[in-house]
């Protein structure tokens, strides 16, 4: 499938991980790739992959709203207008999942990360999607941020639960311009960053009792996520908006 050509998207925090994927799907659709990552070795050992070889890699740090603002004029000094945006990064920071553990500086790490990136990104590529008169915006919940989480605290969740209201209010203020707005929300995919949490905040035999749960009865993979995001991102999806899809192999669901 070819459905992106012609398309430019920006990944946020896709060195790596869920977003890499992300951005290795939509660039094997066609996109023109930008992606966003804080670790320069990720990004290298990105560069290094066949599908993420032609993307655009800029270096820096999604919490600053300075830096932001850099890396955005080093896309537009590149002539990268943006019809695709995948507000990818996130993550619950490996701060504690007991809420009177939680510090206030857990809360704000993770609200920045989480949803304050994505005002701030989501405000640099809007004026260009409503010149173009297209667009579509793709934001990261979870499985936490709709059903609360088995192994993430009460800030990740809190913080999921925000980026998915705003992904509503977003498709009502922008769907007269010609963008649409969803939200992604994966229960746990399998990474090694995932992993490594599962192991050390739950038995195995919790993990056993949680994936028996799981109707389809295997862990989610990144190619999962990606496909959700692809079919958003995709012109056929023009009359989907202010959704909430939860790729979590049925472990929770909404009628
Ligand atoms: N992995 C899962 O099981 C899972 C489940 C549900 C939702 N999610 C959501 O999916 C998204 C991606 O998750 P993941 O597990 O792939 O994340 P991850 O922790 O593996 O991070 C991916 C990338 O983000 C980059 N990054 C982190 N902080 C950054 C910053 N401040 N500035 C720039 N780059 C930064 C990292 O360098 C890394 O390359 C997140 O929003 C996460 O909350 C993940």
């Amino acid at each position: 499938m070819r459905r992106m050509m012609g398309r430019t998207a920006l990944v946020t925090g896709a060195a790596d991980g869920l977003g890499a994927a992300i951005a290795a799907r939509l660039a094997s659709e066609g996109a023109r790739i930008g992606i966003i990552d804080r670790s320069e070795e990720a990004i290298e050992k990105a560069r290094q992959s066949e599908s993420l070889a032609s993307a655009v890699f800029i270096a820096g740090d999604l919490t600053d709203g300075d830096d932001i603002a850099r890396m955005m004029a080093d896309f537009a000094a590149r002539d990268m207008v943006f019809d695709i945006l995948v507000n990818n990064a996130g993550g619950s920071l490996h701060t504690p999942r007991a809420f009177l553990e939680e510090t206030d500086e857990d809360w704000d790490r993770v609200m920045t990360l989480n949803v304050t990136a994505a005002v701030r990104i989501s405000r640099h590529v809007l004026p260009g999607m409503i010149s173009a008169g297209f667009g579509r915006v793709i934001n990261l919940g979870s499985k936490a941020g709709r059903y609360g989480s088995l192994f993430t605290g009460a800030n990740y969740v809190a913080a999921k639960g925000a980026i998915q209201s705003m992904t509503l209010q977003m498709a009502q203020e922008f769907g007269p311009k010609g963008i649409t707005c969803n939200a992604v929300c994966p229960g746990a995919i399998s990474t090694p960053r995932v992993e490594r949490l599962l192991n050390e905040r739950m038995t195995p035999e919790e993990r056993q009792r949680a994936l028996e749960g799981v109707p389809v009865r295997r862990h989610g993979r990144v190619e999962d996520v990606a496909a959700a995001v692809a079919f958003f991102a995709s012109d056929e999806a023009g009359f989907i908006t202010g959704q909430l899809l939860d790729v979590n192999g049925g472990q929770g669901m909404a009628s």
